[in-house]
């Protein structure tokens, strides 16, 4: 039986009441679980004694003109697909008891979070870098996973917990895809099914450069240029990054070399925007 856990003073006597040694994983979302987010908590479990998730949804890491009122929040569905994972416990505070009125206090990574959603969503990574630090600091757990889908978040975080010795290990999900190909996101909800029917074009186009890859090309600019051909002069897919970058530091590559590199991209379909991205190589 899942135990819900609503106040940081309910967390920590649970941190504390288990078994010395035990390895505990945390899994933070912020609900509107799907299949990725399970896949998530199964990773967890085959690494873990005991796994934790959280849902809480950041306003902090949100725009003023972006979607934090009507992002979706169904709550007893996500209770009942983290229980049938198997999850230990969740995780559920209000925002005051995350955010103090006075909270003055921030994380900001400058180097990993500048570019692709960094530049189009100030303050993002901050947002996230901030309340991830916090979910760290409350849980203490062994290990925490992340999606591979948001695969810059990974990386700040990464980042993050090298820079200040953090005492966790981030492990990466693999993206978990429809049949069509569109990566799983609590955002895909939104699209209008005119909408969904372009989406998985995303996915077909990093596939294109994908394949150009594997037949030997190396330079990123043809890459781009094939994988940009797909979308370019689809009405309704306004592509706001499709770029070839290098996995770790995300600084961007002209040549791909031996350690193979990310594609990763951003569009908008009418008001949601979508993200994706492969790794090619190594
Ligand atoms: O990926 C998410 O769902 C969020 O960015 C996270 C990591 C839970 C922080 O709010």
């Amino acid at each position: 039986m899942i135990i819900v856990l609503r106040t940081i003073s309910e967390l920590r006597a649970w941190r504390n009441a288990l078994p010395p040694g035990s390895r505990l994983g945390l899994v933070p979302t912020m609900g509107a679980l799907h299949a990725g987010h399970i896949s998530l908590v199964d990773l967890a479990r085959t690494h873990c004694d005991t796994v934790i998730t959280s849902i809480f949804v950041n306003p902090l890491q949100f725009g003023p003109k972006e979607d934090l009122a009507r992002y979706p929040r169904p709550i007893e569905n996500d209770i009942a697909m983290l229980e049938a994972a198997g999850v230990d416990a969740l995780f559920l505070p209000e925002y005051g008891e995350v955010y103090l009125p006075d909270n003055s206090t921030y994380v900001v990574e400058e180097a990993v979070s500048l570019p692709l959603c960094g530049a189009l969503r100030p303050g993002h990574f901050r947002g996230v870098a901030t309340v991830v630090l916090k979910l760290f600091n409350l849980t203490q757990p062994h290990f925490a996973f992340f999606g591979q889908k948001d695969a810059q978040q990974c990386a700040v975080i990464e980042r993050m917990v090298r820079d200040l010795n953090v005492p966790v290990e981030i492990v990466r999900g693999a993206i978990v895809r429809e049949e069509d190909g569109l990566a799983m996101s609590s955002r895909n909800v939104y699209l209008e099914p005119s909408q969904r029917a372009l989406a998985p074009l995303l996915y077909q186009s990093l596939l294109a450069a994908s394949q150009a890859y594997a037949a030997g090309e190396r330079d990123a600019q043809k890459l781009e240029a094939i994988g940009r051909a797909l979308l370019g002069d689809q009405p309704g897919i306004e592509v706001q990054y499709w770029e070839i970058r290098d996995r770790q530091s995300l600084a961007p590559i002209h040549t791909i070399g031996p350690d193979g590199c990310l594609i990763a991209l951003a569009a908008y379909l009418g008001n949601t925007r979508l993200i994706d991205n492969l790794i090619l190589g190594a």
